[in-house]
């Protein structure tokens, strides 16, 4: 058969409330341009993030009833413990209440001023968190990631040369960590190759560099891995992953992904003495070792989480659902980040609408556009994200529409498709945006719009 179904039936159901066009146009003009401010009830298809957004399965519903809330050394912790050393096989594992908050932890023990952390490249609140602590964020992607149409099959890949020079340039004493982000969140969600992370491990032992994942997606880039790169099809999804993991020194992760949980997060550590201070910070901050700001139902549902996102059925209907809406994209002429990555496409918002220069926000202005158009939520990733004071430009002006996880039917995913090549075709009536109002950091969040 080629037809690749959704693998789950489903139990409970959550209404969408539709929306007019005109409703719309108020929402929008009352959240000033800025989709982070419109009420979730508001929107049709929330495609703004994958992250936290997917749906338990009725074992992760078990799990939340059968969970134990004590306070120290808890059954559930136990559970996620064994399971998270069983894949990832690190000894030491933390729970945290989610991505940033093992970053927070991680960055105020390595990072500080004069400290640079590369990585291919940051996601924003890894960038945020390093610069918070005084150091500075560099992103090595290879040239390819650059090229929305360059058909490379592993542009999440860091540019190893790259890194050799600024090993070089700025010495390794001042490099605390080197970091690969898989997938490529802020680079198109795109996987890095087996063959990269080898040979990036190899340039940290070389200079004696701990090495690092944001491993939030490990899932997805250990799938991509299994489907194109060669050597790597007949190996199970897990042994990848497994490798992946192996090669590191440590892990921050976000359960908001690939754990499949609405809330979660993990940091791995292999030092004792890092571990020591981590687990010292997380009790004065986060909570106890053993639950780390979570309910010991998180813990189950991400115990569970992380055993269901490397079933392979899983990951097939995953990665094909994604490709699915690209393919329609492609197809209809609307320039994509292509070959597309594991959890999201990511639209050339230049492409889309180049009437509109990057200092109007295009990725905006195509956010904004869907939103009035059709009621889907989308993200812009691009100067909106990335710009503002004292920050090089993005290399590229983008729009995500992240896929949740198990949420929505392949008729949503149709919806999406034909609202965007409709916006394509009225694409010269988009307006550009200017900031009215925007705060220091993670600029996106809060920033307030109005259209030129
Ligand atoms: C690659 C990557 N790293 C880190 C994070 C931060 O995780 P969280 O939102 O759980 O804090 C995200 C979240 O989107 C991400 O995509």
């Amino acid at each position: 058969m080629k037809t690749i179904i959704e693998p789950f039936r489903i139990k409970v159901v959550e209404p969408i409330r539709m929306t007019t066009r005109e409703e719309r146009e108020r929402i929008l003009q009352n959240a000033s341009f800025n989709l982070f401010l419109v009420r979730a009830e508001d929107v049709v298809i929330d495609l703004l993030t994958d992250s936290g957004t997917g749906a338990m399965s009725s074992e992760q519903w078990a799990g939340v009833m059968r969970a134990d809330e004590s306070y120290a050394g808890a059954k559930s912790f136990y559970r996620f413990e064994s399971k998270l050393k069983e894949i990832t096989g690190f000894d030491h594992i933390l729970p945290t209440h989610q991505g940033r908050a093992s970053e927070r932890l991680l960055f105020e023990l390595v990072g500080g001023a004069g400290k640079v952390v590369p990585n291919n490249a940051h996601f924003d609140t890894t960038r945020a968190n390093i610069e918070h602590s005084g150091a500075e964020a560099i992103n090595l992607p290879i040239p390819e990631a650059r090229e929305p149409m360059n058909p490379h099959p592993f542009k999440g890949d860091m540019d190893v040369a790259a890194l050799e020079a600024l090993i070089e340039r700025v010495g390794a004493d001042r490099i605390p960590l080197v970091m690969m982000t898989i997938t490529n969140n802020s680079g198109g969600g795109q996987p890095v190759s087996m063959g990269n992370l080898r040979a990036v491990r190899k340039v940290c032992d070389t200079h004696n560099l701990p090495f690092f994942l944001d491993a939030c997606r490990f899932a997805e880039n250990a799938w991509l891995i299994k489907q194109r790169e060669p050597g790597q099809r007949d190996r199970p999804v897990g042994e990848i992953a497994r490798e992946i993991f192996d090669l590191a020194d440590g892990a921050t992760i976000s359960a908001k992904k690939d754990g499949i949980v609405n809330i979660g997060g993990v940091l791995l550590l292999r030092n004792p003495t890092l571990l020591q201070r981590a687990s010292e910070l997380l009790i004065l901050t986060e909570g106890y070792v053993t639950y780390g700001g979570l309910a010991g139902r998180d813990l189950e549902a991400m115990a569970q989480g992380f055993e269901e996102v490397l079933h392979e059925d899983y990951l097939e209907y995953r990665i094909r659902s994604t490709w699915y809406l690209g393919h329609a994209l492609l197809e209809a002429g609307i320039q994509i980040i292509d070959p597309p990555g594991g959890h999201a496409i990511y639209i050339d918002a230049a492409a889309f609408c180049p009437h509109i220069p990057v200092d109007q926000f295009p990725g905006q202005a195509v956010v904004c556009g869907l939103y009035r158009h059709a009621g889907i939520r989308a993200c812009e990733i691009g100067s909106v994200m990335f710009g503002g004071e004292g920050r090089a430009a993005p290399e590229m002006e983008l729009v995500r529409l992240a896929i949740p996880r198990r949420v929505y039917t392949q008729s949503h995913i149709d919806y999406v498709a034909e609202a965007l090549i409709e916006l394509k075709a009225e694409a010269g009536s988009l307006r550009g945006l200017r900031i009215v109002e925007a705060p220091a950091a993670l600029r996106h969040f809060t920033a307030k719009f109005e259209e030129i």
